[in-house]
């Protein structure tokens, strides 16, 4: 037997420490948790994605009385920026909850079903995409999914035999 021992690399820094770019993406994944429907949890989430063009697609989380139908916000912008720009790669997505009057201290990372749309992303258009998450009293930064999904199931997976 042997062991895999695998690493993740995740930058931890401040909003005030953030590039200027970086701090208009967090304020536009901020301002989107105003367009959730979250009457269920009310934990509004809010998702800005950074195409590689420069515009800025923004989603939040749409929840349904039927919870499974609701969907979260990454993935509400996410395909929203795949349907309106299909030639566009993603350079960044942030990422930014709202929940009890305030944002959370803690950064809000992607669920699972998130983490594989984004690995998509990365497959479709060969282009890591940062992942900003951000927190009230620190921010997590990694430079590719690869670091939140590790051994992720790809179209590669799909072929091998
Ligand atoms: N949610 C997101 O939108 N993104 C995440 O990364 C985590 C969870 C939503 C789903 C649901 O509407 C609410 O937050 C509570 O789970």
């Amino acid at each position: 037997m042997k062991t895999l021992n695998l690493t993740t690399k995740i930058n931890v820094y401040t909003f005030d420490e953030a590039s200027e770019s970086i701090k208009k993406l967090i304020e536009a994944a901020k301002s989107a948790t105003k367009t959730a429907y979250a009457p269920y949890s009310e934990f509004c989430v809010g998702a800005a994605v950074m195409l590689d063009n420069g515009k800025i697609i923004t989603g939040s989380n749409q929840e349904n009385a039927a919870y499974p139908s609701g969907l979260c916000a990454e993935r509400v912008a996410i395909f929203s920026a795949n349907a309106q720009y299909p030639n566009k790669g993603m350079d960044a997505i942030a990422i930014a909850a709202f929940n009890k009057g305030d944002f959370t201290n803690v950064p809000c990372c992607p669920c699972g079903s998130c983490r594989q749309v984004m690995a998509e992303v990365e497959s479709r258009y060969n282009k890591k995409v940062k992942i900003i998450m951000y927190g009230k009293s620190e921010i997590y930064e990694v430079d590719s999914i690869d670091a939140l999904l590790p051994l992720s199931f790809g179209k590669e997976s799909l072929s091998d035999i």
